[in-house]
C-alpha cells in the first residue's frame, strides 16, 4: 500500500461513476488542494491530507504496511490516456517534412506515392522485432511524459501478412510494456499500390480476409479507417465498419481531416466509439455525434504539423459533445508522444481551458477507448494509474510548455518511470 500525501494540487477528474463530463462540467476537475491518495493496484481512498489518519483507521489498515511519500509542492493527475497513435511503424519521413516546409502539400506527397506509402514500404521490410523496438521506444517516452494508456494502430502494412505482423508487434508491447496498450486494426489506412486502380477490391480483401483473420487471432479491439479526399470513400469505410461490427470489432475513424466528405456523419450513423481529427466538421455533424455517443477526439499536434485549421473545440464542448485529446503520434503528420504538449496546443490554439484540456486527456481519452470505468480519473476502485509532476499547480504543466514536468509515473500501483 502506498500513500501520497501533502499533494499541493491533487487533480482527481472525479466523475462520480459517469464516463464523461461534458459542457460546463468539463471545468470541474475535482482538484483537492493539500490532497492525499491511498492505493495498492487500485485507488483505495482519495481526499484531504487532513483526513488521512481517519481514513486509514476506517479502512482497518496497519500504518506500518503503508509506504508514505510526501508530495509537498507537487501536482498529481490521472495518467493520460492517448487514444490515437501510430507508434508502431518503421523508417523516417524527415525528408517529407522538409518538403512540406518548402510548400509541398501533404496530399501532393501522398498522391505521388509518398506519405503513408513511404512508411508502408519501410514496414513491409521490417521484422516484428524492429516494429516492437520502434513502438517500445515511443511508448516508453510517452510513459515518461505521463501517458499510462496508449492505443496503437496497424495500417502501414496493407497486406494481410504485414498487417498481422504490425498487430503481432503491438501484441508483444501489450504483453511486455508497463503502459496499458490497446490494439486497433487499420487495414483501410491507404490504398496499397497493388490495388491503386482497384480500391474496391482492396476493401473486399479487408472484409473477406483481413478482418476475419484479425478476429480469429483476437489481436485487435478496434477497427479504424481513413475515409477522406484521396483515400477511401465513405461508402467503402462504411462497408469495412459494418463487417468489423459483425465480427465484434468496434469502429473508430479518421474523419474530416483533409475535407469533409461525410465521415463524421457516418460515425454518428454507425455509432462508432470515436471520430478523430475533425478539422472540417460542421455543427450538424457534432450534434449527431453527441446524440450517438461518439467521442470527438481532437489531434491538435497534427493541425500544428500540417498547418491545417484547428478543429472547433469550443463549439464541440459548448454543444455538449464528449471531447478528447490525443497525440496521433505517427511518422508523417505528427511525430510527438507528449500529451503535455498536446494540451498546450489545445489551450493556445483551440481556446480550451486548462481544465478542459485535462479532462479531455484523461477521462475522455478513456471514454474514447471504452475504458472509463477503469482508468482516466483518480477515484476509489479504479486502477492506480497516477502521475506526479514537479510543479505546484496543474496549470503550470500547460503554462510552462515544451519541457517535461513529470516526476514519477505509476501504473496499477507500481512505480514504472
Ligand atoms: O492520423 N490521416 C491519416 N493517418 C495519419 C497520418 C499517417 C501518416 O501520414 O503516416 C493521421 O494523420
Ligand atoms: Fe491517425
Amino acid at each position: 500500500m502506498t500513500l501520497f500525501t501533502n499533494i499541493a494540487s491533487c487533480v482527481t477528474v472525479a466523475a462520480n461513476g459517469a464516463t464523461s463530463k461534458t459542457g460546463a462540467a468539463m471545468q470541474d476537475i475535482g482538484e483537492i488542494r493539500n490532497g492525499a491518495v491511498l492505493f495498492d493496484e487500485t485507488i483505495r481512498w482519495v481526499g484531504s491530507a487532513d483526513d488521512v489518519d481517519a481514513a486509514i483507521d476506517a479502512l482497518g489498515l496497519d500504518p506500518a504496511d503503508i509506504d508514505v511519500m510526501d508530495l509537498t509542492g507537487k501536482t498529481v493527475l490521472p495518467g493520460f490516456v492517448d487514444s490515437h497513435t501510430h507508434m508502431v511503424h518503421a523508417g523516417s519521413r524527415a525528408d517529407e517534412f522538409a518538403q512540406r516546409l518548402r510548400g509541398v502539400p501533404y496530399t501532393q506527397i501522398a498522391a505521388e506515392g509518398g506519405g503513408i506509402l513511404t512508411t508502408m514500404r519501410a514496414v513491409r521490410e521490417a521484422s516484428v522485432e524492429t516494429l516492437v523496438e520502434v513502438g517500445e521506444r515511443l511508448a516508453t517516452s510517452a510513459l515518461q511524459h505521463g501517458t499510462t494508456t496508449i492505443e496503437m494502430k496497424s495500417g502501414y502494412g496493407l497486406t494481410l501478412e504485414s498487417e498481422l505482423r504490425m498487430l503481432e508487434a503491438i501484441g508483444v508491447l501489450r504483453a511486455e510494456h508497463e503502459a496499458r496498450i490497446v490494439a486497433t486494426f487499420m487495414g483501410a489506412h491507404d490504398v496499397p499500390p497493388e490495388y491503386r486502380h482497384a480500391s474496391d477490391d482492396y476493401v473486399q480483401l479487408i472484409i473477406d480476409t483481413m478482418l476475419p483473420a484479425v478476429q480469429r487471432q483476437g489481436i485487435a479491439t478496434y477497427c479504424d479507417a481513413f475515409p477522406d479526399k484521396g483515400f477511401f470513400t465513405v461508402d467503402q469505410a462504411e462497408r469495412v465498419f459494418r463487417a468489423a461490427q459483425a465480427l465484434g470489432l468496434r469502429g473508430r475513424v479518421h474523419a474530416d481531416e483533409i475535407a469533409n466528405i461525410g465521415a463524421s456523419a457516418m460515425a454518428a450513423r454507425l455509432g462508432l466509439a470515436s471520430a478523430d481529427h475533425l478539422e472540417f466538421t460542421t455543427r450538424e455533424d457534432v450534434l449527431a455525434m453527441r446524440d450517438a455517443n461518439v467521442v470527438c477526439t481532437l489531434l491538435p499536434g497534427t493541425a500544428y504539423t500540417l498547418r491545417l485549421p484547428y478543429p472547433d473545440a469550443r463549439m464541440m464542448i459548448d454543444e455538449g459533445a464528449v471531447v478528447a485529446l490525443a497525440t496521433d503520434c505517427n511518422p508523417g503528420s505528427c511525430l510527438t508522444e507528449n500529451m503535455q504538449l498536446v494540451m498546450s496546443l489545445a489551450c493556445t490554439n483551440m481556446a480550451m481551458s486548462t481544465e478542459e484540456a485535462i479532462v479531455a486527456s484523461t477521462l475522455h481519452g478513456a471514454a474514447a477507448l471504452a475504458m472509463a470505468d477503469r482508468v482516466g480519473s483518480i477515484e476509489v476502485g479504479k486502477d492506480a494509474d497516477i502521475v506526479v509532476y514537479d510543479v505546484p499547480s496543474y496549470a503550470d504543466i500547460i503554462y510552462h510548455f515544451g519541457v517535461n514536468h513529470v516526476w514519477s509515473v505509476w501504473v496499477g500501483g507500481e512505480e514504472v518511470a
